[in-house]
């Protein structure tokens, strides 16, 4: 099938690559042509595992372009993917402006019948809205149809969720769209569900809010273990055995950052206001996830007398394992209070250090971890990367000012550190 994804962000670049790899005619659409450029060459513009040689093989096969021409895109393709960006605005609600200009592109270039997907995360009733500006746009008097598609991929897995989705969901206005959508996904035999767009497109904010509201509910069950004198990661494991329950997403920490959870929950909530429903749960959701940092350095500078001239290490910048992306990562939030606080920082993370490099300066950054442990009065474990979890402890303690430990992430066992003469804080357990 000729296939064309317009925005090569996250979901775009993956989808692209990935529908590709399964045979099919892409072209990836974007008006940055410094992006374009790269990847035309090869190179990824994001980190993802996995991604880069699934590139080159489909490049060199003839099957993969890239593009800074959307007409081009748009003409030579049956099936249309839109995943630009939708961020929120000030108020939580989604802004849909980029969505809106392709919209207006395509109307401009549509020549025949095609099918319009949106994957990009979109609140219910996007789908009409791309329909009415194409419908009032089109240059020629042809038929087309609009289609909701969300994707659940997350960074640093996406090759693997996209190649092998739990379900894939397919918001679509009549049988034979449907029956289109299925044949394009049909090769990789996974369970499909297929709904009106207005589901389709509330499937995916339900979904991502649920997570969320898993996160948060541990991590306020974590406040609670570290009064109580419980252990966090014990009570999750005991709830998580219970298959209504589930054990994903149970893991307490610092809280939900990235490109989705964040926005896709302020804009669930400006939705169900805009129909005059108060999402009382998810508010509260939200608010405890805003809180989570603000308590971890509290905990942090009870240790201190004063927070002036104390070195900290931070160990990982990413939102998460495995990317490098910094979009709502807690690493920027904690580095700026503790810059306010006049401490000193030095930082690493395996790949995030590039893109840090852009947007935190004042704060020293290092080769490795020992690096950054080495005259350290703290060290605060941000991101739990596996590097991380296997590091030698004896030496960081022999490098360290003071061998005291935050753990964000809860990647240690605290009877371990104790035993090798650390003091360590982590998340809803004893401290040591
Ligand atoms: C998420 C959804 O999982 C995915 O389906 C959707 O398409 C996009 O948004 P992503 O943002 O890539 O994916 O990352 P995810 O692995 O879901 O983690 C989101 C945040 O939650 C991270 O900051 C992570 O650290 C945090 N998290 C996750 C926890 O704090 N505890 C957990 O148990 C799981």
């Amino acid at each position: 099938m000729n296939v064309c994804v317009i925005g090569t962000g996250y979901v775009g670049l993956v989808t692209g690559v990935v529908f590709a790899d399964l045979g099919n005619e892409v072209i990836c659409v974007d008006n940055d042509e410094k992006k374009i450029e790269t990847l035309k060459k090869g190179i990824p513009t994001i980190y993802e595992p996995g991604l880069e040689e699934m590139m080159h093989r489909n490049m060199q096969d003839g099957r993969l372009l890239f593009s800074d021409d959307i007409s081009e895109g748009v003409r030579k393709s049956e099936v249309i993917f839109i995943a630009v960006g939708t961020p929120p605005r000030d108020n939580g609600e989604t802004d849909l402006s980029y969505v809106e200009d392709v919209a207006r592109e395509i109307a401009a270039n549509i020549d025949r019948y095609k099918i319009i997907v949106n994957k990009s995360t979109v609140p219910a009733g996007t789908g009409d809205f791309v329909r009415e500006i194409i419908e009032k746009n089109k240059k020629w008097n042809v038929d087309f149809d609009v289609v909701s598609n969300p994707e659940f991929l997350k960074e640093g897995s996406a090759i693997n969720d996209t190649l092998y989705p739990e379900r894939i969901v397919i918001g679509a206005p009549n049988q034979h769209v449907a029956m289109k959508l299925l044949e394009l996904y049909a090769p990789l035999e996974r369970p499909m569900l297929i709904t009106d767009v207005a589901s389709a497109e509330m499937i995916k904010y339900a979904s991502n809010a649920f997570l969320a509201t898993k996160i948060s509910f541990i991590n306020s069950i974590a406040n609670i273990c570290e009064k109580a004198g419980a252990d966090i990661t014990l009570v999750a494991k005991g709830m998580g055995y219970d298959s209504r329950i589930g054990s994903s997403f149970l893991q307490a920490g610092l809280g939900f950052g990235g490109s989705c959870f964040p926005k896709d929950s302020q804009s669930l909530v400006h939705t169900a206001k805009k129909f005059g429903e108060d999402f009382n749960i998810l508010q509260e959701v939200i608010k405890e996830n805003d809180r989570r940092v603000s308590r971890f350095i509290e905990r942090i500078a009870e240790r201190y007398d004063s927070m002036e001239n104390k070195l900290f290490g931070i160990l990982g910048l990413a939102f998460k394992p495995n990317t490098d992306d910094l979009r709502d990562a807690k690493s920027i939030e904690i580095i700026n209070i503790l810059l306010e606080k006049k401490a000193k920082v030095k930082v690493y993370d395996p790949v995030a250090m590039e893109n840090a490099k852009k947007i935190l300066q004042g704060v020293k950054y290092c080769k490795n971890p020992y690096e950054v442990a080495e005259g350290a009065d703290g060290l605060i474990i941000i991101t739990e990367w596996n590097e991380f979890k296997y590091l030698n402890l004896d030496k960081i303690k022999e490098v360290m000012k003071t061998p005291i430990i935050f753990d964000g992430r809860n990647i240690y066992d605290p009877n371990n550190l104790k035993r090798l003469g650390f003091r360590y804080i982590s998340i809803g357990r004893k401290e040591i």
